[in-house]
């Protein structure tokens, strides 16, 4: 009887994390805490990517960085050409090889509970084994990004 059970478990228990993570999408989950904690500097009076990187140290200067407020501006700085910019300035230090937290985490609530949440809803937003910080092309001891890796990304909308 319980031989039969715990096979049921593992699959009950296995298919529990997925189906949590597959529920999470951008107009539910991701574009209210975007609003609530970063369309100040990544909103409507942000500059696009591009014209951010003509005048960086201005825009930075003014609290502005590339606007990112829509589902196909935020998933630029996930998937491509800003591969892994979410990943790699959103990370608790956790998935960053020196162990520092990005620089934007501190943005991601008001204490480190609420911060802890948020990153993860990100996550689960990328999907399971979605978060890596590679770059499109490889850069100083950050490696390119590989299509296995790519394949993972869900971003469901
Ligand atoms: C107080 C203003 C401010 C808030 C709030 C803020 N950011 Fe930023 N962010 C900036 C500025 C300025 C830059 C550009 C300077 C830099 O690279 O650090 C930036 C850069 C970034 C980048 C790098 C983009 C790229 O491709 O190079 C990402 C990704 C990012 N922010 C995500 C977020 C997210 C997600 C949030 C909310 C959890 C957030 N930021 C909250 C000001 C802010």
């Amino acid at each position: 009887m319980l031989k039969k059970l715990i096979p049921a478990l593992v699959i009950a228990v296995a298919a529990a994390a997925p189906a949590l993570a597959q529920n999470v999408t951008y107009t539910k989950d991701i574009a209210p805490l975007f609003k609530e904690n970063c369309s100040e500097c990544h909103g409507d009076g942000a500059p696009l990517f591009k014209e951010f990187k003509k005048q960086e140290e201005k825009f930075t200067k003014e609290k502005l960085g590339p606007r990112m407020d829509s589902y196909p501006l935020l998933v630029t700085h996930v998937a491509y050409p800003e591969t892994g910019a979410i990943q790699r300035r959103l990370d608790d230090g956790k998935a960053s090889p020196g162990g520092k937290p990005g620089n934007m985490y501190r943005y991601l609530g008001g204490d480190d509970q609420e911060r802890q949440k948020n990153l993860a809803l990100f996550k689960a937003w990328l999907g399971e084994g979605g978060w890596n910080l590679n770059r499109w092309v490889a850069r100083g001891d950050v490696p390119a990004v590989t299509k296995e890796q790519l394949d993972k990304l869900k971003l469901a909308y």
